[in-house]
């Protein structure tokens, strides 16, 4: 996607693939800063601060972090030492699993001295791969969102189409394009008048700082809400549908995201809105069924509960970026990072595939 007129993807191969390059989403939307990862180590250290983040991009980060692990030592045991390493970093994304099994089975059947060029090439190929099927959800979600905004009354047809994100699904999250953004920036391209609700999305506020970030440069109208309006403006009429990402699908469709979609999915079946989860077929564990039971939630320090973590000052040519506390210090806080949504609530998935009911059934009717 464009910034400042130059087309970036989130992660980009450097030097010959010694070492690969990405945007320090901690430090967005105040600044835009690049950094090399040069090692597993740095690999794995950028996925457990959330330098990157978004389950698609943690998988892609992964399997270059197998490659960097590689081209430092090609054998059997220092390859399942990096994958394990990699793996433990975040716990719920499949999308990482996915990843780093990709590049294991590829490497792992060939002798030490051609694993890592292997490895580049599987790398590649699931970043690539990503791209490709985004951009699919965005065709496949535009068509959708057209029907949506001629089936609305005709006294609503000349307001914006109003949607509403939770997190950051966008092209942050992916390599290029978005999963639950990507039907949007299609959308807006292709002329349909669109205007995005984006949920700040506590604690981390991905939406505040990564999904209003995107939007702006893109040019799409939207607004910033408090995780807690989507309901109030859902009963008021000023959501059209409901679009979000999701860390996990299991095989009966239960969907697993960012905390708070939940309660998103709740307040649209009691209003009648749509509620859209797009994503690729990477992110569908069909081992599991039951969601509650089974997909591992991921705890994050209460400390992302009792601070903030924001713009001091701009005062200086660096952004002062900083936490605040804003409970008492003492105060005890549980901080679980991701919920789950039954099937029942998802109205339909959006894929590279196409649109899909979210059930057993219509899983595997796209994905024989
Ligand atoms: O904790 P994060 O920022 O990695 O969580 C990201 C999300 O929950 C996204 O909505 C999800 O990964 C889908 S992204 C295409």
């Amino acid at each position: 996607m464009n910034i400042d007129g130059k087309a970036w993807r989130s992660i980009w191969v450097e030097k010959g693939g010694r070492s690969v390059g990405v945007i320090d989403q901690t430090k967005l939307p105040h600044s835009f800063e690049t950094i090399s990862i040069r090692s597993c180590n740095d690999a794995v250290r950028s996925i457990r601060q959330m330098v990157v983040r978004g389950a698609p991009l943690i998988g892609v980060t992964g399997a270059y972090g197998l490659m960097l692990a590689l081209q430092k030592e090609s054998s059997d045991s220092a390859l399942k030492m990096a994958f394990d390493q990699l793996i433990e970093t975040r716990p719920t994304a499949i999308n990482l699993r996915w990843a780093l099994k990709r590049v294991l089975d590829r490497v792992k059947p060939l002798p030490p001295s051609e694993r890592s060029i292997a490895a580049r090439q599987e790398a590649d190929l699931i970043a690539e791969e990503d791209v490709a099927m985004c951009q699919s959800i965005g065709n496949h979600g535009l068509e959708l969102l057209k029907v949506l905004a001629e089936r609305r009354p005709k006294a609503c047809q000349r307001k914006p189409l109003n949607l509403l994100t939770h997190c950051n699904a966008g092209w942050l999250a992916t390599v290029d394009w978005g999963t639950a953004l990507s039907p949007i920036y299609k959308a807006n391209r292709s002329g349909l008048d669109v205007h995005v609700w984006v949920d700040e999305t506590r604690p981390r506020n991905q939406g505040a700082s990564l999904t209003a970030f995107e939007l702006e440069r893109e040019g799409i109208p939207h607004t910033l809400i408090v995780d807690n309006a989507g309901g109030h403006l859902m009963q008021h009429g000023d959501v059209d549908a409901v679009i979000v990402g999701s860390d996990r699908v299991t095989r009966r469709g239960d969907v697993c995201n960012k905390i708070g979609t939940y309660l998103k999915a709740l307040a649209a079946q009691d209003n009648g809105v749509p509620f859209y989860v797009a994503m690729p077929y990477s992110t569908i564990d069909w081992s599991i069924s039951d969601g509650l039971d089974e997909v591992p939630i991921e705890r994050r320090s209460g400390l992302e509960v009792t601070q903030v973590y924001g713009l001091i000052s701009q005062a200086s040519r660096e952004p002062l970026i900083s936490s605040v506390q804003i409970s008492p210090t003492s105060c005890e806080s549980f901080n679980p990072a991701f919920d789950i949504t039954p099937a029942k609530l998802v109205t339909s998935f959006i894929t590279e595939r196409g649109v899909t009911p979210a059930t057993e059934e219509g899983l595997k009717r796209l994905y024989k």
